[in-house]
């Protein structure tokens, strides 16, 4: 195991990081606008406020939409090959935006700038990219950047040593109410399918002392909730801590709503389910991903528990806390799976009776174990698993919404409704969306709402 010292960017690191900030700022002397497009999971978005902190500081500022920024940054995901072309394909749009407005400066960050050769294939065939980094060396972002701006060169620079933890790296959040923070980097559970612990690297944890510090200057400035990020944040090892006392910990801070994500059912502690029954800040709400429903599917995964295990883990839950909301990520059509195997997926579904589940037919990743495994179910028969899969969960989400009605439940304010501007939209502590009539100055507040009907997916309401 790597020494903490090691694991933590040195202060040195950061102060020439931090100089090279002011330099840009120093040296830009027209107005400079940017747009990070963000695909991926909240981990990535998370790093693009922390991108945009650092632009920030250089003096720029955010635009309205990529036609209208100086710099484009992409932020990318690459857990799914049509994230991947997602990726790509917005970049290679870029190249004609490019064409007409010469000065952009692009750049690409991000878990697929991490994927195996990838810096050399944008070095050699993306000649329009300035800038490519990966998540290691994301906190270099102001070098690099200071080569394009200053020195008029390209920067193109992937770094394959897991990055260290930055401490004190600037942060522009979505909205002042609802704040992510990590609290551990990269994984180590090698899921067979899974490109996560190749781009992103061994487990790392943060200090817990520094998360609470952290979490208490958000609570100082009025922030209602955080989630707390991380691949597996159950095994989460900062200093000797274990996730449950971290918990214990920010429970004492006023912040009403504390969320995390994502925890490995094999990781669950006895003690992180009594949280569930003992803090007074921890949302009833948790997403536990089982994947599969079958134990050899379950065994080939790699995921380390049985169908019965996880199960158990879930009533052990239920019993501390019967109100809790379960939400789940299902891959559909792993190979080698045979339909008898996907039924028990599906019936797992049932037992559980999941708020809601993310359902994705499974797509081979270069690098993993699953990709050399043998697969002949075609793809219509996986299309037709995950419609199925689709189906069952809805009716699943329906009833449970149902159920909602007539509860008087607390909902955060997050937006104005899409829909209807009269009316303004926030989660219940569950995570159940409501949508009620209501002025956006409410946005941020924590307001008690009765619930008086359901949707397939959402919940409407009148605010008490
Ligand atoms: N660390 C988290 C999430 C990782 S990625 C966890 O373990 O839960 C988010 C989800 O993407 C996974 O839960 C999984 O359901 C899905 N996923 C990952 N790799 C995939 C692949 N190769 N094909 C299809 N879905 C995949
Ligand atoms: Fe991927 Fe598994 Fe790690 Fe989640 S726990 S990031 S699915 S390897
Ligand atoms: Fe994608 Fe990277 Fe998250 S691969 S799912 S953005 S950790």
């Amino acid at each position: 195991m790597k020494d903490r010292k090691d694991i933590v960017v040195s202060d040195e690191e950061m102060a020439v990081q931090k100089g090279y900030i002011s330099a840009i700022r120093d040296a830009l002397n027209r107005e400079m606008r940017y747009c990070i497009v963000t695909l991926g999971c909240q981990m990535n978005a998370h790093d693009s406020e922390t991108i945009a902190g650092m632009l920030d500081q250089m003096g720029m500022t955010p635009a309205e939409s990529r036609e209208q920024a100086d710099l484009v940054l992409y932020n990318t995901c690459c857990v799914r090959e049509n994230a991947e072309n997602k990726a790509l394909g917005n970049v290679i749009w870029l190249k004609e935006l490019k064409a007409l407005k010469p000065d952009l400066i692009i750049g690409v960050g991000g878990c697929m700038m991490q994927e195996e050769g990838m810096g050399e294939k944008v070095r050699k065939m993306y000649p329009f990219v300035d800038l490519a980094f990966g998540t290691h060396n994301m906190y270099r972002l102001p070098e690099l950047l200071y080569r394009v701006i200053c020195e008029k060169q390209r920067a193109i620079e992937i770094t394959r040593e897991d990055g260290g933890i930055c401490e004190g790296l600037p942060v522009h959040r979505r909205n002042n109410f609802s704040a992510y923070i990590n609290i551990m980097y990269g994984c180590n559970n090698y899921c067979s399918y899974c490109i996560v612990p190749y781009v992103r690297g061994r487990e790392r944890s943060r200090d817990m002392d520094k998360i609470v510090e952290e979490a208490k200057a958000l609570a100082d400035s009025g922030v209602q909730e955080i989630m707390l990020l991380g691949q597996n944040v159950n095994s989460y090892m900062g200093g000797g801590a274990h996730f449950a006392e971290l918990l214990y910990r920010l429970d004492q801070l006023d912040i009403p709503r504390v969320r995390f994500m994502t925890s490995h059912p094999k990781d669950i502690s006895d003690e992180l389910i009594a949280c569930f029954g003992e803090l007074h800040h921890l949302c009833k709400q948790l997403h536990l991903p089982v994947q599969a429903g079958n134990d050899r599917i379950l065994s080939q995964m790699n995921r380390r528990y049985t169908r019965e295990q996880y199960l158990d883990k879930v009533r052990a839950l239920r019993a501390v806390c019967p109100e809790i909301g379960l939400t789940s990520d299902i891959i559909v059509g792993f190979p080698g799976e045979t339909l008898e195997e996907f039924e028990d997926t599906v019936s797992l579904i049932d037992e559980v009776r999941y708020d809601a589940a993310y359902t994705f037919i499974y797509s081979p990743r270069p690098g993993t174990r699953a990709a050399n495994m043998p697969d002949d179910t075609p793809m219509e028969e996986k299309s037709r698993r995950i419609q199925r899969l689709i189906e069952h969960q809805q009716r699943i989400t329906t009833e449970l919404c149902t159920r909602q009605i007539g509860r008087i439940e607390p909902v955060l304010v997050e937006e104005v409704s899409a829909r209807d501007a009269q009316c303004v939209g926030g989660k219940t502590e569950r995570g159940h969306m409501v949508n009620f009539a209501g002025e956006p100055s409410l946005i941020g507040r924590i307001v008690p709402v009765k619930i008086t009907s359901a949707g397939k997916n959402t919940l409407r309401g009148e605010m008490l």
